[in-house]
């Protein structure tokens, strides 16, 4: 449309403006905001820009190779995959604390960052797919704040590059209309938006290698089974949440002591306000048994019915 153009327009001149003929890198999450923003910044500078790519171990199911082939395949952007598991986990290790996870994680991407940098010579510029509704939540005021997205309040004050936001202004609507301008695909355009800090925000209390693998594989059925039901556009947001708490049951005449799964599934427009969706039951019926018969050490499955306010869509 003519508004997402000249938007784009403006945009790619705003980031020629401030870069110049620097070197600029910019981190890549399998999300739209950072496909968006870097698809953006590589119209405007091309060469000048290096995607990096870094695996932090919290990612959903398939996540860094639909990343590789849209990048890489289509976009032909300089591309640096980082496997950081062992190092994101490490440092979370004993954290059960929402803020101090978020804190840890947007350190641990700086390091990432700048070590990444550091190999390709001068890089003062980072790119951020930060949003208009990340900088209202995460506040500037105490009073104000409600969670230090990882990507705003979540960045350490020693840090040495200048941000790059080309998506500050904007809200995710406009994002997804920007990235199908720019030729991304539809998959990633219109991916359910996922937190920067990861399924680390998901796992209510410590995180461990074993729930994280829980949580990724209850994940991916909530996404499948959304998606086969047609409802995976429709909703904002779908996916699972592993409070780290055990409760009895019973399979096959035996006693089980497992987690149970939260699934969270919400509309909105914007993230600032939403509600909690009404699931078909069919639906809900083929989560609860395949979520327990195929993901070992689950035993229960619960469904969260709390709307934002007064609930924040993550449980962290
Ligand atoms: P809440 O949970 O505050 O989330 O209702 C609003 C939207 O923001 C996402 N979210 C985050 N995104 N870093 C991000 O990049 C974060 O630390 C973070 N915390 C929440 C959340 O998934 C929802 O879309």
């Amino acid at each position: 449309t003519w508004t997402m153009t000249s938007v784009i327009d403006a945009s790619v001149e705003a980031i020629r403006a401030q870069v110049g003929k620097e070197r600029v890198i910019c981190g890549l999450s399998g999300g739209v905001d950072s496909a968006v923003a870097a698809a953006l910044v590589h119209k405007a500078i091309g060469e000048q820009l290096t995607c990096v790519f870094v695996d932090t171990g919290l990612l959903r199911a398939g996540e860094a190779d639909q990343v590789e082939a849209t990048f890489r395949g289509q976009f032909d952007v300089d591309l640096v995959h980082v496997k950081a598991a062992d190092r994101f986990l490490g440092a979370l290790d004993d954290i059960a604390d929402p803020e101090r996870k978020r804190k840890i994680i947007g350190e641990t991407f700086i390091r990432v960052f700048e070590e990444a940098a550091a190999e390709l010579g001068d890089v003062p510029f980072l790119v951020q797919g930060t949003l208009y509704p990340d900088i209202i939540e995460s506040g500037t005021k105490d009073a104000a704040r409600i969670k230090s997205h990882h990507n705003v309040g979540g960045l350490p004050e020693d840090m040495q590059f200048e941000l790059v936001e080309p998506l500050r202004n904007l809200f995710k609507d406009e994002v997804r209309a920007v990235g199908e301008e720019l030729g991304l695909p539809e998959e990633i355009v219109w991916r359910q938006p996922f937190p920067g800090p990861g399924l680390a925000v998901r796992i209510v209390g410590t995180i461990t290698p074993e729930r994280v693998e829980i949580l990724r594989a209850a994940d991916a059925i909530v996404t499948e089974e959304v998606r086969r039901a047609g409802l995976y556009r429709e909703l904002w947001q779908s996916f699972a949440v592993l409070p780290v708490v055990r409760t009895v049951g019973v399979q096959g005449d035996e006693r089980t002591y497992a987690h149970p799964v939260v699934i969270r599934a919400v509309t909105s427009d914007d993230a600032m306000t939403a509600d909690w969706a009404r699931l078909p039951y069919d639906l809900l019926e083929r989560l609860s048994s395949r979520i327990i018969n195929e993901v070992p050490g689950v035993n229960r499955v619960a469904l969260d019915i709390t709307s934002k306010p007064p609930g924040t869509i993550e449980w962290e």
